[in-house]
């Protein structure tokens, strides 16, 4: 059976969860996630946009359906991708609706904190259910001035808590906590009554998020919070070369890669 938002709740046991953007990708990690992602970082990591602001709605939806046709387990949460929300909840409202019955997924995600509150709002009074994303914001680069750590003094701290609160207030079933320092996770953690789901925000969350390129090492230079669990780059390149050189030597196709003729 898969997990619901229903499922997603306070407990002892931290909720794992890894973004996947593939069929194949979908299949492997499925029995061992809560949750997969099919995050808008999918325009970095395998389009190789610099940011995550080209992504559009068809890209997340293309992605999403993968993503869901190949797991059955794991709740799927979709990014809505920036330019799809922000200009009125009625909009973002059509957005999630498409992103929802065009993919199957169980839930959409989008980033804010107080100012997307009433968007959130109207999204799961109309029966769509929302994961929240607060701190670092991608989509909002730009306007952050980079990739920075969010709450590190006061004020900011209790920006990020008040944001906390208003995603929650305004009905998520659980939010990510991107980009913070452990007490400011910590307080967030404790001020909600709703999962936090952290990347790059310590231990002191209800559970973790990574992205699965960097934990399989195929990002050239991932974030310091992003631990390597494995190292696939030099097993792909020593592949594409092995498979180069049988090529060239005609070593490969061998008679077991041949189909025979017709008797
Ligand atoms: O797009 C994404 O992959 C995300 C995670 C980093 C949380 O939003």
């Amino acid at each position: 059976m898969r997990l619901t938002p229903n499922d997603i709740t306070k407990g002892q046991t931290p909720i794992v969860m890894l973004t996947a953007y593939t069929a194949p990708v979908a299949r492997l990690l499925d029995p061992h996630v809560d949750i997969l992602l099919t995050g808008d970082s999918v325009g970095m990591v395998l389009y190789g946009y610099p940011d995550t602001l080209s992504v559009t709605l068809d890209m997340m939806i293309a992605h999403g359906g993968a993503v869901v046709r190949n797991s059955q387990h794991a709740l799927v949460v979709v990014d809505m991708p920036a330019g799809t929300y922000e200009k009125s909840p009625d909009e973002a409202l059509k957005n999630a609706q498409r992103l929802m019955s065009e993919t199957g997924c169980g839930a959409v995600k989008l980033e804010g904190g107080e100012n997307v509150a009433p968007t959130v709002k109207h999204l799961v009074k109309n029966g769509v259910p929302v994961m929240g994303h607060i701190g670092l914001l991608p989509q909002s680069v730009k306007q952050m001035g980079g990739y920075k750590i969010q709450g590190r003094d006061e004020a900011g701290a209790q920006k990020l808590i008040a944001d906390a609160k208003a995603i929650a207030g305004a009905g998520a079933f659980a939010m990510v906590v991107e980009g913070t320092v452990e007490p400011v996770a910590r307080a967030i953690t404790e001020a909600v009554p709703i999962p936090t789901i952290g990347i790059g925000a310590s231990v002191a969350c209800d559970g973790q998020v990574l992205v699965i390129n960097d934990i399989l090492g195929l990002t050239e230079k991932p974030p310091k919070f992003a631990k390597r669990f494995a190292e696939l780059a030099p097993l792909i390149a020593k592949a594409a070369e092995t498979y180069a050189n049988d090529v060239r030597a005609r070593r490969f196709p061998t008679v077991e890669h041949v189909y025979g003729e017709k008797k």
